[in-house]
């Protein structure tokens, strides 16, 4: 008590200076930081550096208790190193990783991580060794993708476990290939590539880019059709449609009973 008391009256002489000395270390780390940043960003692989930094935190405080300080795996998770950016992105984006606890069932969730996030903790596991990066898709591809094709193929190699359809279904071992309605183009690809726990990696010479755009197409198409009524009617829905069907046919009813009728008076 005392101290305080002491501390409240006493000339506030003493802590001043203290407090201009920190202000003024402050400004000086300040100032080398603005002449050294620009450099170091301008050294290392563009920003890459800086946002591998900031996934290395990420990935310290979020992940390493199950995949090691450095990605090397524990008995917990596999080693995350070679699996790349792309494997990453995937578990993140579809709200796999970070598993809530050991042993649960890697499910489709919201992404726990905001997108920013998400491209750190990426470009971190990408740069522990090579491995598949983040896919892109260009407009131009994506309007080439044969539709056809991608079907093709969808039904060659991943029917087999997701149905005809995309709309997922049992394996024989007690697990379960999910329906794709949900997944993204980008997230199409990278499951494509790094091939996410059961599901086997496809590699280029396998499937290639294009190829694989085209399959990726083709799951947008079977699992969100355009339009799932059919005839578009002005998008107003399957009632209207039904009811049109319903009075199309109706008529035909009515006019066959007529006809009939009519040749029997
Ligand atoms: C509670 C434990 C746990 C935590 C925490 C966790 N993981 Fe995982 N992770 C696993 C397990 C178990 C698997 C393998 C399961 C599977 O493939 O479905 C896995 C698989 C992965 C894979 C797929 C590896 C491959 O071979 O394709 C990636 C990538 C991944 N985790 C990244 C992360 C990141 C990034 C974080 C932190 C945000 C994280 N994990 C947090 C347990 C965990
Ligand atoms: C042997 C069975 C099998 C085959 C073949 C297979 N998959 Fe999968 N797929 C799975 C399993 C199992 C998962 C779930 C993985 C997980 O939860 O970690 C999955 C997950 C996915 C996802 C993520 C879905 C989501 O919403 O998160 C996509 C997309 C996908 N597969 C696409 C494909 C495509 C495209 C092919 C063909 C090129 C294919 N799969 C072939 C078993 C398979």
């Amino acid at each position: 008590m005392s101290h305080v008391t002491n501390a409240r009256s006493a000339p506030r002489r003493r802590p001043l200076p203290a407090t201009l000395v920190v202000l003024l270390g402050l400004f000086v780390i300040a100032g080398v930081w603005l002449l050294v940043a620009p450099r170091s960003k301008a050294q290392g692989t563009g920003d890459n550096a800086a946002t591998v930094t900031k996934g290395r935190v990420l990935f310290e405080r979020g992940c390493s208790s199950c995949h090691g300080l450095h990605g090397e795996g524990t008995n917990q998770a596999p080693t995350l190193i070679g699996v790349g950016a792309a494997a990453a992105d995937f578990q993140l984006t579809t709200g796999r990783m970070p598993l809530p606890a050991p042993g649960a069932e890697a499910e489709r969730r919201d992404p726990i991580y905001p997108p920013e996030q998400i491209e750190a903790l990426s470009a971190y596991v990408g740069s522990l060794a090579p491995g598949p990066p983040i896919p892109s898709i260009g407009d131009q591809q994506w309007n080439d993708a044969d539709l056809a094709e991608g079907g093709e193929l969808f039904r060659a190699n991943c029917a087999s476990c997701h149905q005809a359809a995309g709309k997922g279904g049992a394996l024989t071992y007690g697990k379960h290939a999910p329906a794709l309605s949900e997944a993204t183009p980008v997230e199409a690809l990278e499951a494509i590539r790094t091939g996410p726990e059961n599901m086997p990696v496809f590699s280029p010479t396998q499937i290639n880019d294009d190829q694989a755009v085209a399959i990726a197409k083709y799951v947008q198409f079977v699992t969100n059709p355009p339009d799932p009524g059919g005839a578009g009617l002005g998008h107003l829905g399957p009632i209207p449609e039904g009811l049109v069907i319903w009075l199309i046919g109706m008529t035909g009813v009515a006019a066959a009973a007529l006809w009939i009728g009519s040749r029997q008076a």
